[in-house]
């Protein structure tokens, strides 16, 4: 393993002379980017040509950087870009493009990036996995270079010690499976799609199906490194609890985080994974009103997800579960707790830890076999149209609550949900631990999930508009003041900050629904690192004023 070095890396003095001629050219070349669309390319040439002798300068490199330094002249510019689109709706001809690409093989390029992109004055948007659901993390409505981490995804893992070290431009696949190398009974609780990135991710909380038995990614994070505004590169001891506290949940306001340490957690060699499927003829209602006493309650080590999806004339409820044990014993204790769910022994398939993230990542792969390898697989490039919205449940819904609801979402068509139960480790850690709020006395989460193949833009206004209307359908049913909802299912509208404009007000609207009360600390914690706003996007904490 690489030894990493900790010490801050202070701005070099070189760049200081030339960066106020820096500035006043690059305010003039932008001037003329947003005057003259017409012809674009000469000036983002320009742009580039100073942004990379900036950045040979800042690494001190002996080697040409142009192949980590992408113009929209490179033949490879759009395949870079395209590579992490993980949202077909936010891959539009008409998007401004980034006016630079960056793809840092190395910290001092991302450090030297923070410094060249400051002192030009252009705004600066980091990449992970691209899974954000409203592509914050590379569309924007003014010129910006986009960083994408996607080479430095080293993922260390030391079983004496149980921790790793994770670069942010992993992807949670590629956690799983350098964990899996090393031991069969340790894991980590994150998402289930083997291709959202460690960035985003776990800056923003992260879940998984372990969360009952072992709380979020932030839960277990120890340690992490991140490059600040000045471009230093800081560790735990030398950001301070503050930030640390900060970049566990708080989303990308703080600086760019490098890598994440990691405790990992005890996992049995033989876990169970199920799914269960009734309609409503197949008394679904019943299976769902149990479900919310259950799942909220049940042994920790058993995470069941419910996924609630509108037919013709019916709704699907399916039960999709992992349980940190064997068959027998799950069977046996649904039996007693959650005797609708008529679960049987041949529902259930015994399998390792690892072979559990198959499952849930493609159950269809699954059966088929699939390898471990499977989860090192990008899926470069592909993706399909989508929606998501969140809520949080803190009250059972009735009976006659769901009926409406179905008949709602009968009427709708398209829009799903996935209901994910908290409880357990969830409801034993103070709201206050982690930027993320949503502890006890939340029974569930909700995801309101559409997903589309029709490029048309009628086809994208009219299942935007149901997500919309099953929302608003959704009010009495969830919380209020705020109306809560989870950072990493990105939500555009529920609140925006005009990109730029800083306003305190309107980041106030989304970020007491991201972050509740700890809100007010992490706009204090803004101020403190970060006073003009360098780490901002359409959701960022605000800077008061
Ligand atoms: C198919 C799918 C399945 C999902 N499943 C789950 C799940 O099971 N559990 C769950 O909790 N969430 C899940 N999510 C949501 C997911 O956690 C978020 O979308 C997450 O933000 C994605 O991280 P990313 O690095 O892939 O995204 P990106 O789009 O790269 O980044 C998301 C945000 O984080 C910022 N960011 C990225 N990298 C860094 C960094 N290194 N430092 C600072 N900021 C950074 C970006 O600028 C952007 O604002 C899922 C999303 C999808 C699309
Ligand atoms: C994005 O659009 C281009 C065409 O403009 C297409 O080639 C590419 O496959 C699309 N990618 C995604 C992820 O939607
Ligand atoms: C649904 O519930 C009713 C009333 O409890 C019961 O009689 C019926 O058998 C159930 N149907 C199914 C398919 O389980
Ligand atoms: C998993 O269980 C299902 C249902 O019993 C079965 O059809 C399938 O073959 C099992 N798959 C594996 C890989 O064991």
């Amino acid at each position: 393993m690489p030894t990493i070095s900790f010490s801050p890396i202070h701005t070099h003095k070189l760049l200081m002379a030339e960066s106020t001629s820096l500035s006043v050219t690059l305010f003039l070349l932008l001037i003329t980017i947003s005057a003259s669309f017409a012809a674009p390319l000469p000036t983002s040439q320009s742009v580039y040509d100073i942004f990379l002798r900036c950045l040979t300068q800042q690494t001190k490199s002996p080697t040409q950087l142009n192949n980590i330094v992408f113009s929209q002249t490179n033949p490879s510019f759009s395949s870079v870009l395209q590579n992490y689109i993980r949202n077909s709706r936010l891959n539009r001809t008409s998007t401004l493009k980034p006016l630079i690409i960056v793809t840092p093989l190395q910290e001092s390029h991302v450090q030297g990036a923070v410094i060249c992109a400051k002192s030009i004055g252009i705004q600066i948007k980091i990449r992970s996995g691209g899974h954000d659901y409203e592509g914050l993390s590379y569309i924007s409505d003014k010129p910006f270079i986009l960083l994408d981490l996607f080479n430095l995804k080293r993922v260390s893992v030391d079983i004496q010690k149980q921790t790793a070290v994770i670069q942010t431009g992993a992807t949670l696949g590629e956690v799983y499976y350098r964990i899996w190398e090393k031991s069969k009974v340790h894991g980590f609780p994150a998402g289930v799609c083997s291709t959202v990135g460690v960035g985003g991710h776990i800056s923003g909380a992260g879940y998984g199906n372990m969360l009952r038995k072992h709380g979020l990614s932030v839960d277990n994070v120890i340690d992490a490194q991140i490059v600040d505004v000045k471009g230093r590169l800081l560790d735990r001891k030398s950001m301070g609890e503050d930030l640390f506290w900060a970049i566990r949940g708080g989303g990308a306001s703080f600086g760019f985080v490098l890598s994440y340490t990691i405790k990992l957690v005890p996992v049995p060699e033989t876990v169970t994974v199920f799914r269960v499927m009734k309609t409503l003829e197949e008394n679904a209602t019943d299976l769902v009103v149990e479900w919310q006493k259950v799942a909220p309650t049940t042994n920790d080590g058993l995470f069941m997800r419910l996924l609630l999806q509108p037919g013709a004339k019916t709704i699907r409820a399916s039960v999709v579960a992992l349980f940190l044990g064997k068959a027998d014993e799950v069977v046996s204790l649904m039996g007693k707790e959650f005797p609708t769910l008529g679960l049987k022994k041949e529902d259930c398939n015994e399998t390792s830890w690892i072979g559990s993230v198959i499952w849930w990542n493609d159950e269809d792969a699954f059966n088929k076999g699939a390898k471990p390898e499977t989860l090192l697989d990008r899926k470069l490039n592909s993706a399909v149209f989508g929606k998501r919205k969140s809520d949080y449940v803190q009250k059972p819904i009735s009976r006659d609550g769901l009926e409406g609801i179905w008949k709602k979402m009968i009427e709708l068509e398209n829009v799903g949900f996935v209901f994910n139960p908290y409880g357990g480790k969830m409801a034993q850690i103070k709201s206050d631990a982690t930027p993320f709020p949503h502890r006890a006395g939340n029974l569930f989460k909700m995801q309101y999930s559409v997903s589309w193949d029709d490029p048309s833009e009628p086809a994208a206004q009219n299942f935007l508009t149901q997500a919309k209307k099953l929302y608003a359908y959704m009010t009495p049913f969830v919380s209020q003041n705020p109306r809560s909802a989870y950072l990493p299912y990105r939500d555009l509208d529920i609140g925006i900050n005009q990109f730029g404009a800083n306003s305190f007000e309107e980041g106030q609207v989304y970020g007491t629904k991201y972050f509740n009360n700890n809100f007010d600390r992490l706009v204090k914690i803004k101020a403190a690192v970060d006073p003009e706003n360098f780490f901002r996007n359409e959701q960022s904490i605000p800077v008061k004023v």
